[in-house]
């Protein structure tokens, strides 16, 4: 598993205003689109491309486009979704699907609750909004549900992570292909789950809903 941590004043700066709890919601769906945007040109890296020849005004050249099948975007309800126009907005040709993860509070494990996606990933490139990867539940179902349609590979993107989640994604991947892309790695959990010093609930801070 690769993990690529941010490293970019930008990126920065604009997660420190994401983390004041007095930034409204509408300002903190401003920032996540932007901070996604900024985090997509990194995990997009890694895209297929295949080659293409054109004309310009002045000659003929070869080029490269995004490869098909084309890449397939998940945002993982319900907070990936305010990922989701941040990453399209690079990527305007990728598919979306979208995963509704939720976890059973007998057995504690995270289950689908709603899934639009297609039946057969074989070949496709995935790449997973998830804007807080704490205790690694959700996120680690989602790649495993992914994997098992198909999937050829899967970079999960996210806003802020705990050490404890990424230990727990890196122990469930083994040697799948899975790329972490964060804008932080925060210092830990706390009892409650949350990522210290993160920034509250992700899903409330955007919607301003519980
Ligand atoms: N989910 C959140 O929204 N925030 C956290 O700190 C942890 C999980």
């Amino acid at each position: 598993m690769r993990v690529h941590v941010a490293d970019h004043p930008l990126i920065t700066h604009k997660l420190t205003v994401l983390r004041d709890e007095r930034t409204p919601s509408a300002v903190f769906r401003q920032l996540t689109e932007e901070l996604v945007t900024l985090l997509a040109y990194e995990a997009t890296r890694g895209v297929r491309v295949e080659e293409v020849d054109i004309r310009t005004p002045v000659t003929e050249t070869r080029g490269v486009r995004i490869a098909t099948p084309r890449p397939i975007v998940v945002p993982i309800l319900r907070a990936g979704l305010g990922m989701l126009e941040g990453m399209v907005k690079l990527i305007p040709t990728a598919e979306v699907g979208f995963l509704g993860m939720v976890r059973n509070e007998e057995t504690l494990e995270p289950s689908t609750y709603a899934e639009r996606l297609p039946d057969d990933l074989s070949d496709r490139q995935c790449f997973v909004l998830d804007p807080m990867l704490a205790t690694g539940g959700s996120l680690g179902a989602a790649i495993d549900f992914l994997f098992a349609r198909g999937a050829q590979d899967v970079t999960a993107i996210c806003l802020l992570a705990a050490p404890e989640g990424v230990e727990a994604i890196h122990q469930q991947v083994g040697d799948r292909d899975v790329t972490l892309v964060l804008g932080s790695l925060d210092e830990r959990l706390n009892e409650k789950g949350y990522i210290v010093p993160g920034l509250g609930d992700a899903g409330d801070r955007l919607y301003g809903t519980v």
